[in-house]
C-alpha cells in the first residue's frame, strides 16, 4: 500500500490533476491493486469487477446464515464509517449503511450541510479533515464534481489516511451504481456468456445522469458489448463518453427511435429526467420524453431473456404496471447495492481472504 501512498502524498493537486483519468487511477490504488479510494469508475478494469462481484456473492451467501452473519459481523468491528450526504439519497445511503453494518462497522453520518460547521463557513476540506479524526472510511455524496477526489488526494497527504468513497459526485459520476449494475448484468446473464456480446441500451436523461456515465465506463471493459443511447437531442449523452467509446473501438448508436431498438436489446437502462440540474426553472419540462418511457407496449416487445433495469428513483418513466414481469430486475438491482457496497468496503480494509476463505 504504502509506495503508492507516498507516491500520491509527494504529487502536488495541480501534477496530479494534470493526468488523464486513466492514468490517476493507479494512484488510489495500492501496490497489490487494493482500493485505497474509490472515486471514479476508470479505476475499474475487467479482473477486479469479476473479483468483488465474486466477493459480493459470497457474502450474499453467508449472510443467508446466522453463522455467516455473525462471522461478518467481526470483520470491521474496530472500525468507523462516517456517511456524508449533501445531496438527497435513499437507497445508496442506506445501502451503504447496511453494508457496513454487515461488516460490523458503526456509522455516523452527516446529511445536511445546514447542520454542519459548513453552514458557519468552514471548508469542505476542514469538514473532511474533521471527518478523518473520528472515522476509518468516509462515503460521501455531494453535487459538486470533483470534490471526492481532491478529499481523497488531501487525506493521501494528510497523516490520517482514511479511504473516500465516491457515493455521487455531481453529474459527474457514480462509480458503485454502476459496480451494482454490472453485477445485476453479471447475475442476469450468468447462463447466457456472461456481458460479453450483449446490447445495452440506454434511456432518458443521459448527459446528466451520472449513473450512465459511470456505467459506459465499466461496460467498456467486455468483449463485442453494444451501447444504444437512445435520448431527444436535448438530453443526449455527453462527447466525452462517446471519445472513449471510440478510442476503445466500442459499437455504439445514438437515437430517438426507443421502440426499434428494444427488439435486439439485451438490458434496457432507464432513467429519470435530471431536472434539479436545470440552469432555469421549467427548463426539463420544455422537453417532450413521452416517448422515452416503457410500458406495456413496449414490453411486448422485449425479448426473453432480457432486463429492464432502473437506477431509482423512477417517476413515471416505468409504468408499475411492468413491475410483475420477471424481466424487472430494479428491485433486485437496488438490493445487489448492498453487497457489492460490503464486497468493496472488504477489499479496501483487507479482509476479503477471509471472507472467501469462510466455510460453515
Ligand atoms: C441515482 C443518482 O443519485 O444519481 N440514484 C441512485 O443513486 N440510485 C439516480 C437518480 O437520482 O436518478
Amino acid at each position: 500500500m504504502i509506495n503508492n501512498l507516498v507516491r500520491l502524498g509527494k504529487m502536488s493537486w495541480e501534477e496530479f490533476t494534470k493526468l488523464s483519468t486513466k492514468n490517476r487511477a493507479p494512484y488510489l490504488s495500492d501496490d497489490s491493486d487494493r482500493f485505497v479510494h474509490l472515486i471514479y469508475a476508470q479505476q475499474f478494469n475487467r479482473d477486479n469487477l469479476e473479483y468483488i462481484g465474486q466477493l459480493a456473492t459470497k457474502i450474499r451467501m453467508m449472510a443467508k446464515s446466522k453463522e455467516g452473519s455473525d462471522f461478518l459481523s467481526t470483520l470491521l468491528s474496530d472500525k468507523r464509517a462516517m456517511l456524508y450526504f449533501t445531496q438527497p439519497s435513499t437507497r445508496t445511503f442506506l445501502s451503504f449503511m447496511a453494508a457496513c453494518q454487515i461488516l460490523g462497522m458503526k456509522v455516523a453520518e452527516v446529511r445536511d450541510a445546514t447542520t454542519s460547521s459548513e453552514y458557519k463557513g468552514e471548508s469542505a476540506e476542514d469538514s473532511v479533515r474533521v471527518f478523518s479524526s473520528y472515522s476509518d472510511l468516509i462515503v460521501m455524496r455531494t453535487k459538486l464534481k470533483g470534490l471526492a477526489e481532491r478529499m481523497a488526494w488531501l487525506l493521501s497527504n494528510s497523516k490520517r489516511l482514511v479511504p473516500i468513497i465516491n457515493a455521487g459526485s455531481g453529474k459527474d459520476q457514480h462509480p458503485t451504481q454502476a459496480l451494482l449494475d454490472i453485477y445485476t448484468l453479471q447475475r442476469s446473464f450468468e447462463d447466457i456468456n456472461g456481458i460479453d456480446g450483449k446490447h445495452i441500451v440506454f434511456v432518458g436523461d443521459l448527459l446528466r445522469g451520472r449513473t450512465v456515465r459511470s456505467l459506459a465506463f465499466l461496460l467498456g471493459n467486455y468483449n463485442d458489448v453494444k451501447m444504444t443511447f437512445v435520448a431527444p437531442d436535448a438530453f443526449q449523452i455527453g462527447s466525452d463518453i462517446l471519445e472513449y467509446l471510440d478510442k476503445k473501438g466500442i459499437q455504439y448508436d445514438l437515437s430517438q427511435n426507443f421502440k426499434s431498438v428494444i427488439p435486439t436489446a439485451d438490458a434496457i437502462y432507464m432513467t429519470r429526467v435530471q431536472d434539479e440540474w436545470d440552469n432555469e426553472e421549467g427548463e426539463s419540462a420544455k422537453v417532450d420524453i413521452s416517448n422515452f418511457w416503457f410500458g406495456d407496449e413496449e414490453l411486448k416487445l422485449l425479448q426473453k431473456h432480457a432486463v429492464i433495469m432502473h437506477p431509482l428513483p423512477r417517476r413515471e418513466e416505468i409504468s408499475t404496471s411492468v413491475d410483475q414481469d420477471k424481466r424487472a430486475v430494479y428491485w433486485r438491482q437496488m438490493r445487489n447495492g448492498m453487497w457489492v457496497r460490503a464486497a468493496l468496503i472488504a477489499n479496501i480494509f483487507a479482509v476479503d481472504t477471509e471472507i472467501l476463505n469462510f466455510s460453515e
